[in-house]
């Protein structure tokens, strides 16, 4: 397979954009090897600036659970596009958006549209910070919430549950609130609220960590959460950037049983172009400029392109429950078959799936937090990732990211993507 193209745009790129990219994950950094520069995608399959076609398992990161250029997801964006593309003003498709998500949550009873998962969940926070008249918040390691400084943090060494900055910039003074603990860890969370539950505003997780490959909250660990907010009367602020209509329509909390006080949108709602969303109860969401104190804006938030894009997901989605059975049944086959390929060729490797979230993980043991994950074979996993992508299946470019599957992705793409993962694991 080549790649001149591919690294004839990456030189250049490189002269301009940090890194030749406007994502750090898209360098291909973390697997040893250059990017590849897209063309265009089409259903589950894209393809490359030097005609090379890959099945896809990237999926935009999330946003594509419908495919890549899914004429039903399209439809009418032209007319839209036409009529104008940003107002500055309310339209009535906001409204719309708004609604379809308030009634597939039951948690939610107001929500407003921002630009990305990281304005999200940095807005939810002042306004649980807002709302609670605390200053602390709690996150888990491995879990990741966008990039504002206050959650780019690690725990800090030994028993400390402060957080440390993870990037240069982050300075020590603006995480010193933002404690950081084990995930699936109640035991830990109780005796940090039992020191400190006074002073925490919220508690923000992943309900299933996707950032950490696939991870799955345990229930009795999410319902502990919801259960020790109520209890000091803090915010549990659920990320559902990832799960948020991809695990079921009503997202993790739909799965669970466990209600979050706040939720946080991106990816799905946005159907492939820039969106984010937090919402909640309304006694919370009342905080909220112009109607509360807490300030939040945005020139672009409910953008007019996005939110038809968006709505049309969510109307597919709403209207073909079957298409999350199809998803989980392509997943199980995926997860099936690589299971059974890693213990034929006795690699060291597990296999986790949550619903349609997949992920080979190159360790053996079990995965329920960050420090289980860590010590994975990276080398390998990037050997494993350029053997498959010679191959034409583009998987995540690092180790600790999970796979997106899509309504488009057939059970002829499954069967051959285990085909190549065998002859990829037997040369590895
Ligand atoms: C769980 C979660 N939260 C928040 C974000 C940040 O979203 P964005 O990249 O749109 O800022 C991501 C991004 O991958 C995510 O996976």
């Amino acid at each position: 397979m080549k790649h001149n193209k591919s690294s004839e745009i990456f030189n250049e790129a490189k002269k301009y954009i940090p890194g030749g990219v406007n994502s750090p994950v898209r360098a291909f950094r973390s697997v040893g090897l250059d990017p590849i520069f897209i063309e265009r995608g089409e259903g589950a399959k894209i393809y490359d600036v030097d005609g090379n076609e890959y099945i896809d398992y990237i999926c935009s990161w999330g946003p594509l659970i419908l495919g890549h250029s899914n004429e039903k997801v399209l439809e009418g964006i032209d007319e839209v596009l036409r009529r104008g593309t940003s107002y500055g003003v309310p339209t009535e498709i906001e409204v719309k958006m708004a609604k379809l998500i308030v009634e597939a949550y039951p948690s939610i009873d107001m929500v407003r549209m921002v630009n990305s998962g990281t304005e999200a969940t940095m807005s939810a926070l002042r306004v649980a910070r807002g709302y609670t008249g605390r200053n602390k918040i709690l996150k888990f390691e491995g879990c990741y919430h966008g990039h504002s400084d206050s959650l780019l943090v690690k725990s800090g060494s030994g028993t400390l549950t402060f957080g440390v900055p993870t990037s240069p910039g982050v300075p020590a003074d603006t995480v010193k609130d933002t404690l950081v603990s084990r995930y699936n860890d109640l035991d830990a969370v109780k005796k940090i609220f039992e020191e400190q539950g006074e002073e925490i505003a919220a508690i923000i997780v992943e309900p299933v960590g996707g950032n950490m490959g696939v991870v799955p909250g345990k229930k009795a660990f999410l319902q502990g959460l919801r259960d020790i907010c109520d209890e000091y009367g803090a915010v549990l602020i659920f990320d559902e950037v990832i799960t948020g209509f991809r695990l079921a329509y009503g997202g993790a909390q739909e799965v669970y049983g466990v209600e979050a006080h706040m939720t946080c949108f991106g990816k799905i709602i946005g159907g492939g172009l820039p969106v984010g969303a937090y919402g909640g109860k309304k006694e919370i969401m009342d905080m909220v400029s112009p109607v509360g104190p807490v300030y939040q804006a945005g020139t672009l938030s409910g953008n007019p392109l996005a939110m038809h894009m968006g709505y049309n997901n969510l109307r597919i989605l709403k209207d073909n429950p079957q298409i999350y059975e199809g998803i989980e049944a392509k997943a199980k086959r995926l997860e099936d078959g690589f299971r059974k390929n890693i213990h034929e060729l006795n690699i060291s490797a597990e296999v986790v799936r949550f619903k349609g979230m997949v992920c080979v993980f190159f360790a053996e043991g079990e995965f329920h937090s960050y420090d289980d994950v860590k010590n994975c074979d990276t080398d390998m996993y990037s050997r494993y990732f350029k053997g498959m992508l010679e191959r034409g299946v583009l998987l995540p470019p690092a180790q600790f990211e999970g796979m997106f599957l899509s309504s488009e992705h057939t059970i002829e793409h499954i069967e051959e993507t285990i085909k190549i993962q065998y002859d990829v694991l037997r040369e590895l």
